[in-house]
């Protein structure tokens, strides 16, 4: 039983008026729970609202592609550079340290591989398994305009769903099929609808005529995708360019893991994000840091 003697009365309750927690470091995002705010903390640096990710989640629909044929090799050396980490729960358990201190992107959506059609997805991870992972966030692919369309967003909407009840955000990936254009005005339906729908921020790709009305009319953060792999040089330039113009972070993999440097690319693109450095800076801390 706990010591009942020596009970002392507080006394100094001050004479400011409490310190509210008002303020987020994220757009649209102040009103969510406690819990959720905390998990998107593990995502976007409280610091500057940033984010640093390192996805390698390609093999859910992919297979070992060129630079994770072997994760423990290749990725988990990079894991101290991250912010976060996008990842299947496969990769996670069979291979992530639990002890890396990031924030855990769960991949929630498969089931097509490279073999069918990729926008014919399901939810892929139960929200109890995503609790057991201490998942950061959960994330589901959307094929807005794709013949799998309502599929998808109905994917996104029962994961708000459930991750609302678990205080877990949702990553919405706006996923652009071959046939349609890779514009503005596309992704700002897309990005806009899984906003609208719940999606606690979305991914994208970066566009280089009017990126800035895509970040601008979606309520919540951007995030972009590396896309595939081209020179450092080019790859930063897209990341500076997207930070520029509003995104508040980037999801890279393949412009990391597939260059022949992947701990300098990822330092790269970190000064990029964080530091505000131009693609000149950054290419130079590249060309340092590969020797
Ligand atoms: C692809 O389906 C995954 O969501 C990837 O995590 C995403 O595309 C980012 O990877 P990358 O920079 O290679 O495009």
């Amino acid at each position: 039983m706990a010591d009942l003697d020596d009970l002392r009365e507080g006394t100094s309750f001050g004479s400011a008026p409490v310190k509210t927690t008002e303020g987020f470091h994220l757009k649209g995002l102040g009103g969510q729970d406690w819990g959720m705010k905390a998990r998107l903390s593990r995502v976007f640096d409280p610091a500057d609202g940033k984010t640093v990710m390192l996805a390698f989640d390609h093999g859910y629909f992919q297979g070992p592609t060129s630079g994770l044929e072997r994760l423990d090799e290749s990725i988990v050396p990079l894991i101290p550079q991250a912010d976060a980490l996008m990842l299947t729960r496969g990769a996670l358990r069979t291979t992530i340290p639990a002890n890396n201190g990031k924030g855990i992107v769960l991949r929630a959506s498969g089931g097509p591989s490279i073999l069918n059609d990729l926008s014919n997805e399901e939810i892929a991870v139960s929200i109890d398994d995503a609790v057991r992972l201490d998942a950061a966030a959960l994330a589901v692919q959307v094929f807005v305009g794709s013949e799998n369309e309502t599929k998808s967003v109905k994917n996104l909407t029962t994961l708000v769903d459930q991750g609302q009840s678990a205080g877990i955000p949702v990553l919405a990936v706006t996923a652009v099929g071959k046939e349609m254009a890779r514009d503005a005005r596309y992704f700002r339906l897309a990005t806009r609808m899984s906003a609208e729908l719940g999606a606690a921020f979305v991914k994208t790709y970066y566009v280089e005529e009017g990126f800035e009305t895509v970040t601008a009319a979606c309520p919540v953060p951007i995030i972009i995708a590396g896309g595939k792999k081209v020179e450092e040089k080019e790859a930063l330039r897209v990341a500076y360019r997207a930070m520029q113009e509003g995104a508040a972070g980037v999801d890279m993999g393949r412009n990391v893991f597939q260059s022949k440097h992947p701990a300098a690319m990822l330092s790269a693109v970190r000064t990029v994000v964080h530091n505000n450095h131009t693609p000149d800076q950054a290419f130079e801390l590249f060309q340092e840091l590969s020797h």
